[in-house]
């Protein structure tokens, strides 16, 4: 079977080899891959900025759908000819997270969906929701469970001010979750862009503010919230942003969720004095279980969300699909 291999670091380290089939063991599932999606760990993982010591090579992209082909002994939850969704971090079912899990992240150090099959035990396998796209279940295992994640008790975010960064995989999918939770999300986007500022209003945004000061993103973002401040912010960019723009704007029992690093992944200005006087609540996130990917499909098909597709690639134009970030929405790969 054809597969892509990161064989070591950079774009010519991406390599399309053969590979030989290998016997199914208890409880595993070998899955013909029908469609796969990036995100912005791909990207970080090939140029050795994330992970260096990771063993390679590996099997790139980690959210990937496709039809169940064989399934090894034991295997009783699902059969030949089913649609299935791959879950991300593949040992972590329910329950806290543990360090041995890291372990188990599909897409490197697991291998993972840019190949013609896939193997994965059963547990990591959830069903397709009801008359959804391969494209469209292939887009969530990262960026929808992350979102979910860090967002927390979404029961909780009627009402509730929701501070979003950028345009990217997790923000946007955070940003549909936000909005059908009744929640008034606010965007922050570096780009100059009407046309983008109105497609995220149409996703949900009660307000987009572009790029500009520190103070003046800071008064806008209070402005938008009606002085009140912001509840829940996701935190992707690290960097500056932290201190000089989410912890200044946020309301007093705020909760930050710390996601990303696309700045830096090192805070520089003033942490404890805001954390004190207002007693936020600072989490690490890591993508999520098993039981947050099931809410999270429940959630989508309850409300009607589906992901919102940016850009379709084969499997060859793999590195234009991973550098591309002007389409908003996820960028999938579809298998011939
Ligand atoms: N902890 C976790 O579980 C977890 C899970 C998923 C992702 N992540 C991390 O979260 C971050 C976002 O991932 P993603 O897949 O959503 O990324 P992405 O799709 O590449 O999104 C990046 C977006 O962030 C915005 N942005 C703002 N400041 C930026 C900057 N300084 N550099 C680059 N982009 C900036 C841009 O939106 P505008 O153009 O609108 O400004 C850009 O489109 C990454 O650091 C990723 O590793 C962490």
């Amino acid at each position: 079977m054809w597969a892509y291999e990161v064989q070591g670091f950079g774009w010519d380290a991406l390599k399309r080899v053969e590979r030989p089939r290998r016997a199914l063991a208890e409880q595993e599932v070998r899955i013909r891959v029908r469609a796969a999606a990036t995100n912005y760990r791909d990207l970080a993982l090939l140029r050795g900025e994330y992970l260096p010591d990771m063993p390679r090579p590996y099997v790139p992209l980690s959210e990937g759908a496709g039809e169940v082909i064989e399934v090894g002994e034991g295997v009783d939850t699902l059969v030949p000819g089913q649609k299935v969704l791959g879950h991300y971090t593949s040992a972590w079912l329910e329950g806290p997270f543990q360090q041995m899990y890291h372990a188990s992240k599909v897409g490197g150090p697991v291998d993972g969906w840019l190949a013609e099959e896939i193997i994965l035990p059963a547990s990591a396998l959830l069903p397709m929701p009801e008359g959804w796209r391969f494209e469209e279940a292939a887009a969530l295992a990262i960026s929808g469970v992350t979102a979910w994640h860090a967002l927390g008790d979404i029961k909780a975010l009627a009402g509730r001010w929701v501070l979003i960064e950028g345009s990217g995989n997790v923000s946007l999918q955070a940003l549909q979750q936000a909005a059908a939770a009744g929640a008034h999300p606010v965007v922050l986007t570096s780009r100059d862009d009407d046309e983008r500022s109105r497609a995220l209003r149409e996703q949900g945004a009660t307000a987009v503010i572009g790029p500009g000061s520190a103070a003046d993103r800071r008064e806008a973002i209070l402005e938008a919230s009606a002085g009140h401040g912001i509840d829940v912010a996701l935190e992707v960019v690290g960097g500056r942003m932290l201190t000089e723009l989410v912890l200044p704007v946020m309301a007093t029992r705020g909760r930050v969720a710390i996601i990303g690093f696309l700045e830096s992944d090192r805070v520089e200005g003033e942490l404890v004095g805001p954390m004190l006087a207002k007693l936020l609540h600072l989490v690490g996130v890591s993508v999520g279980s098993r039981q947050h990917f099931e809410a999270l499909l429940a959630f989508m098909v309850r409300y009607g969300l589906r992901p919102l597709i940016g850009g379709r690639y084969v499997p060859e134009a793999i590195r234009e699909a991973l550098s591309s970030s002007a389409p908003l929405g996820k960028s999938v790969i579809l298998m011939p």
